[in-house]
């Protein structure tokens, strides 16, 4: 028998992760699903997986949270300036507990890209590494819910603004990336891997177009510098740092830093990773 771990189990990826693995008939007894607050997991637990505490920055709830579990998934956190910190403990917890192979969600190119994202995901890896622990690494690449998300004010203001030039995004779900988490942690092979995740590629310009022949309603792609960009996103209420910020994924993209031509993602989920329009269809559902 095997047990599996999933942190952030509470979040959006992390209760899909513990979805596809019991899709994938891992019965739900082998299965913890780690929470910084486990009351978000009842119902996962009225179905018999295993709800354990879990708070990253409190390195004493992880040796309890991970006794007996053999292969973990570690979803990188969101608290900026602290998340390193956070995965160090969860890696040093992992070795502590004896777990026998850890994967972690990263970034589409950590070791190169230049995305302003990547430096906690290249150092985490690094750390994994340095670890000893038998590991996946799991690059993911944009969530397609980072554009259809804002599908209401793409269609509310008929434009789709950027400064990605002809940048694409080699965007998949959530869905897709949880799917190929779990089929990472039911591989049972030996050795360390590393997969680079991304779905069909799509640029701002084809993502506007792509919503206006789903919705019907004329969106129009503007392309800006990244100068006009930070200018605009002020204009509309962030700070100088988020524009900044903001810009900068832009130019990221714009550099091709986001685009993968890697099929890692659909041989692990065993299906092409979901559509640009299928999703947008979804997300207007
Ligand atoms: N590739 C992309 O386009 C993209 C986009 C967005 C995010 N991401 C990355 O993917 C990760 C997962 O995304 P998501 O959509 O599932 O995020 P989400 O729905 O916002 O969930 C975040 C999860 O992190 C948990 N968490 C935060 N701090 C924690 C801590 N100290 N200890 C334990 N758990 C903690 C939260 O727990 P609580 O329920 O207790 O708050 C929640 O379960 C993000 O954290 C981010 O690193 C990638």
């Amino acid at each position: 028998m095997t047990t599996f771990a999933v942190t952030a189990a509470s979040g959006r990826l992390g209760r899909l992760v513990v979805e596809a693995l019991l899709e994938r008939g891992v019965a739900p007894g082998d299965v913890v699903a780690l929470a910084r607050t486990p009351a978000k997991l009842d119902d996962l637990a009225a179905r018999g997986v295993r709800v354990r505490r879990a708070d990253h920055a409190e390195p004493a709830t992880l040796g309890p949270a991970l006794a007996g579990v053999d292969r973990l998934l570690l979803i990188s956190g969101d608290a900026p300036g602290q998340r390193l910190a956070q995965h160090c403990n969860v890696v040093d917890a992992a070795v502590a507990a004896g777990v026998q192979r850890l994967a972690y969600t990263s970034i589409l190119r950590a070791g190169t890209t230049g995305n302003p994202l990547a430096p906690d995901h290249r150092a985490t890896e690094e750390a994994i590494a340095a670890s000893g622990l038998a590991h996946t690494l799991l690059r993911n690449g944009w969530y397609t819910e980072n554009y259809t998300d804002r599908l209401g004010q793409h269609l509310s203001t008929g434009e789709v603004v950027g400064s990605t030039r002809d940048g694409r995004v080699s965007a998949a779900t959530r869905a897709d990336y949880a799917a190929a988490a779990a089929a990472a942690l039911l591989d049972d092979g030996a050795g360390d891997r590393v997969h680079e995740l991304g779905g069909p590629a799509f640029t701002l310009a084809e993502l506007a177009a792509t919503i206006t022949e789903v919705t019907g309603t004329p969106v129009a792609h503007r392309d800006l510098s990244t100068e006009e960009h930070v200018a605009h996103l002020r204009a509309a209420g962030l700070d100088e740092g988020t524009a900044g910020f903001v810009a900068a994924l832009d130019a990221s993209t714009a550099r091709g830093e986001l685009h993968t031509t890697s099929e890692d993602l659909q041989r692990l989920i065993g299906r092409p990773a979901t559509g640009l329009a299928d999703a947008l269809r979804a997300a207007r559902a």
